[in-house]
């Protein structure tokens, strides 16, 4: 019989295939993975009673890799980053939030109710911003799940540094300055602080896979 595991691994290698297809590369995947479990990790360490015990780590990371899921319900040809979009695309594409979180009972119901409550709260809340200028629901503070400020985190990162489609788009020292300083939305003073802490962590994470390290991954979900 095949493990949950396993389960897990094949059904998100299928819709890995099929994210590609909408703009998310393995590769945003991969990091934006990576970029999550090391913020998680730091924000254990600096809150040791927030309960980030290493079941919920992996739980979190797994529900990075699935952050954007809800864009395979949004039209392939709103993922042509050059391209004009209307009022109605703009709706379209924030819309990949809710319709994410309508998929993950549906598909991750075998992996237990508070495996589908993170990956939820990841995927409707990755794009809220902690001074309430984000979307859904333009949720505000302490109201946005920490996983979902965790993952919203790694997923700005990601982006800003790399650009659409791996094209790089700002140093690195650009990134972190605009993410400290609100340039895409404020960040919680918490998440300031594990950004802080985890960007050399980070670095050495991005140089690695990047091939330009040559250490290990630190993804273990
Ligand atoms: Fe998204
Ligand atoms: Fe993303």
């Amino acid at each position: 019989m095949i493990s949950e595991e396993e389960h897990f691994r094949h059904i998100m290698e299928f819709l890995s295939g099929l994210l590609a297809e909408h703009g998310d590369t393995d590769r945003h995947i991969r990091y934006v993975q990576g970029y999550t479990e090391i913020l998680a990790r730091e924000y254990g360490r600096l809150h040791p009673r927030a309960g980030m015990t290493g079941q919920r780590l992996s739980w979190i990371v797994k529900a990075a890799g699935l952050h954007d899921i809800g864009k395979l319900a949004v039209p392939v040809r709103l993922s042509e980053r050059d391209m004009c979009l209307s009022e109605n695309d703009l709706r379209l594409i924030r819309d990949h939030t809710v319709r994410g979180s309508e998929m993950i009972p549906q598909l991750f119901d075998f992996m237990g109710k508070d495996f589908c409550r993170i990956c939820r709260n990841v995927c409707l809340y990755h794009h809220e911003r902690y001074d309430g200028s984000g979307f859904p629901k333009g949720y505000k503070r302490e109201h946005i799940p920490v996983e979902a400020q965790l993952v919203g985190l790694a997923d700005m990162y990601d982006v800003l540094l790399h650009g659409p489609r791996g094209r790089t788009s700002y140093s690195r020292e650009m990134v972190y300055y605009m993410l400290m300083n609100g340039k895409c939305g404020n960040l919680s003073p918490v998440m300031c602080e594990c950004l802080e802490n985890a960007r050399e962590a980070m670095e050495t994470f991005r140089l690695a896979e990047d091939g330009i390290g040559g250490a290990n991954s630190p993804v273990s979900a």
